[in-house]
């Protein structure tokens, strides 16, 4: 009986199927569009993603009319298993009756108006043909910054529990000759290297199983060149970026009709989810940019987008940090670190930051092998606790702020005693260790209370902290939850990066003017979806500047300035061994959101010196520029040539720092010249070298000729700056102010 009544409600709802003529759903931005197309039998198609077009009125019948009703021609908008679609599917589900075939028709769609007039968000719904299960697509239109965000939903509308095998947030579908992809790859020290490549024929496979800490080897970021290698100026490029931090898969496909096919969502890889009657799942954002001149103009938006919408204050400048990781490690008491912060103070800095090693009282964090999940103060280092040192900063002047690591412990801490059950582990099976240390079930209620605890309670105690350093030093490679049933282990990688979101958000709003940072062993969470809770992101335990120029190059390609903490550090670098100047190191960090990582007592009175007017130059001239500016990308570090170069310019492009590197030794007159970018070709420029290097003659020399001088925009961006930088680790920073 009750299976006649679903039968005929079903026969009901697919004869709703069915409309007057094909039509377009237009999702678009100032200049560029994603038309879905919505044929007469309900059936919904990808349409085309990439600049605006006028007037698309025609566009559905123009569409369906090159492409007849063969369904290999046309790109189902969310392709299903069991749809009539032989790719790789969007969404793979098993229904309340085990049936795995989904067939979606259109239902509806409705737009609405957001963010006084800048977000246009256009929900398209889609219904199976039979079950009542619903799938709404979500297109997020940013139209000042040309950016789309969509996610999609799934709601079980069924009698009994579906499962989810794999659903992925966005389908796109792309036509062209050849297809260039950028994608990224790394380790702990070398994180966020980009390699391009054509895109061969079947599936390219950007996926990453690492559960909690998902960037440091790869990235869920890619850049799509179409039909040349992607250029910072020239060609038409997409850029990809799935906002989340979990594990993640994307698949580009290039099928036999030439056709790239690219899909990005949450990995599927051990997490079938079961969706209980009336419930819904929603899947992250993927974010896309598209432009027709090259990969800065997609970038910029990007950067703009971020600011905007999606990370912490970015509208605002950051503070110049001194962390005390490198400085000191595991290795101080009181005394070192007070010492720090007035040095620190001196030297013009505006926040401490005391780095892991201040807590276990049991078990001492002295080193990495013990204490880590008792966060309690150790009266032994630190004799008047953080008041202490607060009290410290403050009479200096300096802000103060914290290293945690909540959701992990080491197996020899109070925290792994008192609850075995909060770590994960798997039945019947040893640790295995990581750093000397495990994570804690983040897909369980208490845990997630105690995590948010951890911050919370610091924060409240202590008003005065001003930043927090999140960190999280490992991944997952086995895992089980006491908490999850046995048939929903499975659910344990998107909970625990669920529950994440809603611990970041809820620290987010309730210290608002407190500065959070994202790190994970380096650049292991840079990523959309943690970064729209944080004010930045740490990109590496790698500081050695020349390394840094490539890692923030790959950074930068979609996050801002702003959001890249880039410290200066001592040489010999601790990582690297290598030596380095102190205006290069200056000069490579002053590019992002500047900070210093070292012993300020190690430094030489020159390094001293240059330290402090560094400091001074970067808030007067450079910061502003560069952290709420436009960046254009001059020379890649990457090209080879053993020269790099970015510039930022102000809004109204009245200010430009540019900043130029030579990482490599050059022969005789082998010099860089940089064609600038983003200026104004009708305004005049005074351009000045700021902190020049110093001679052999002890005097600050030029490396630019025309120092001094007023030039216009135009032949600064035609003709360009000969620049003469010649040895390894010489640089060049400049700031160019109209001159009316
Ligand atoms: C890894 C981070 O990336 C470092 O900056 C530092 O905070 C250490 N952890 C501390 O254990």
């Amino acid at each position: 009986m009750k299976r006649t009544i679903t039968l005929l409600l079903c026969a009901v709802l697919s004869t709703v199927v069915g409309y007057a003529q094909n039509f377009v759903i237009p999702v678009e931005t100032d200049s560029k569009g994603y038309y879905i197309v919505i044929e007469e039998d309900g059936r919904a198609w990808h349409g085309y993603f990439g600049d605006k077009i006028n007037n698309y009125d025609q566009f559905a019948d123009v569409f369906l009319a090159t492409h007849p009703k063969v369904n290999e021609l046309k790109t189902p908008l969310y392709p299903t298993f069991g749809g009539g679609y032989i790719g790789e599917p969007a969404l793979k589900l098993t229904h309340a009756d085990g049936n795995m075939t989904t067939r979606l028709v259109y239902d509806s769609h409705k737009s609405e108006t957001l963010e006084g007039g800048n977000l246009i968000q256009t929900d398209v719904i889609l219904r199976d043909e039979y079950y009542p299960l619903t799938v709404t697509l979500r297109y997020k239109a940013y139209q000042n910054e040309d950016i789309f965000a969509i996610s999609t939903t799934i709601y079980n509308g069924e009698k009994k529990s579906i499962r989810i095998d794999g659903a992925m947030s966005n389908y796109l579908s792309i036509k062209a000759e050849e297809y260039w992809l950028s994608r990224y790859y790394g380790a702990w020290s070398g994180e966020m290297q980009m390699v391009e490549s054509p895109i061969a024929d079947g599936i390219t496979t950007i996926d990453n199983k690492r559960g909690v800490r998902t960037t440091q080897d790869g990235s869920p970021t890619f850049i799509l060149s179409l039909n040349q290698p992607a250029s910072e100026t020239v060609g038409e490029v997409i850029i990809g970026s799935l906002a989340w931090s979990g594990n993640y898969k994307m698949n580009l496909e290039v099928n036999y009709q030439n056709k790239l096919h690219i899909s990005a969502g949450i990995n599927d890889y051990l997490s079938a989810y079961t969706l209980d009657k009336g419930e819904s799942f929603e899947t992250p954002e993927f974010v896309l940019a598209h432009s027709s001149n090259g990969v800065g103009n997609a970038s910029r938006n990007l950067h703009r987008w971020v600011r905007n919408y999606n990370i912490q204050d970015g509208d605002k400048v950051r503070p110049i940090v001194l962390n005390s990781w490198e400085g000191a490690y595991f290795d101080f008491d009181e005394n070192v670190i007070k010492k720090m912060i007035a040095d620190a103070a001196s030297m013009g800095i505006e926040m401490f930051v005391l780095d892991d090693g201040w807590f276990g009282v049991k078990y001492p964090r002295d080193n990495a092998k013990a204490g880590l999940g008792d966060w309690e103060i150790n009266y032994k280092k630190l004799p008047n606790g953080l008041k202490g040192l607060i009290e410290c900063a403050e009479e200096h002047n300096v802000d103060f702020g914290l290293w945690v690591e909540p959701e992990m412990v080491n197996p020899k801490s109070k925290l792994a005693e008192q609850h075995p059950e909060w770590i994960v582990t798997s039945a019947n099976r040893s640790h295995i260790l990581e750093r000397d240390q495990l994570l804690l079930d983040l897909s369980n209620p208490k845990v997630k209370e105690f995590v948010y605890n951890v911050v919370a309670s610091y924060l409240r105690e202590y008003p005065e902290i001003k930043y927090i350093k999140w960190d999280a030093n490992r991944h997952v490679e086995d895992f089980g939850s006491t908490y999850l049933a046995k048939d929903k282990q499975s659910h344990f990688w998107i909970n625990y990066i669920k529950n994440l979101y809603k611990v970041y958000d809820s620290l987010s709003k309730e210290f608002p003017d407190v500065i959070f940072q994202a790190c994970s062993s380096g650049a292991g969470r840079i990523d959309y979806g943690s970064l729209k809770y944080h004010h930045e992101v740490w990109g590496s335990d790698n500081t050695d500047a020349k390394q840094r120029v490539f890692i923030n190059w790959g950074i930068n390609q979609f996050l801002p300035a702003q959001a890249v903490a880039s410290h200066v550090s001592q040489s010999p670098n601790h990582q690297t061994d290598q030596v380095t100047p102190i205006k290069f190191r200056f000069d490579v960090a002053m590019a992002q959101r500047l900070g210093v990582e070292l012993q300020p007592t190690k430094l030489t009175p020159e390094e001293l010196e240059w330290t402090k007017e560094g400091i001074a130059v970067y808030k007067e001239k450079i910061r502003p520029i560069v952290q709420l500016g436009d960046q254009y990308r001059l020379i890649s570090p990457y090209e080879g040539n053993g020269f790099s170069s970015t510039m930022y310019v102000n809004d109204d492009k009245s200010k430009s720092i540019v900043f130029v590197y030579s990482i490599d030794f050059h022969f005789r007159d082998v010099y860089p010249t940089i064609k600038l970018q983003g200026l104004d070709p009708n305004k005049n420029y005074r351009v000045e070298e700021l902190m020049p290097a110093i001679g052999s003659n002890g005097k600050a020399r030029s490396c630019y000729r025309s120092n001094g001088e007023v030039l216009s925009g135009d032949m600064l961006m035609k003709f360009g700056m000969t620049l003469t930088l010649q040895q390894q680790s010489a640089s060049g920073v400049f700031m160019l102010s109209e001159v009316k």
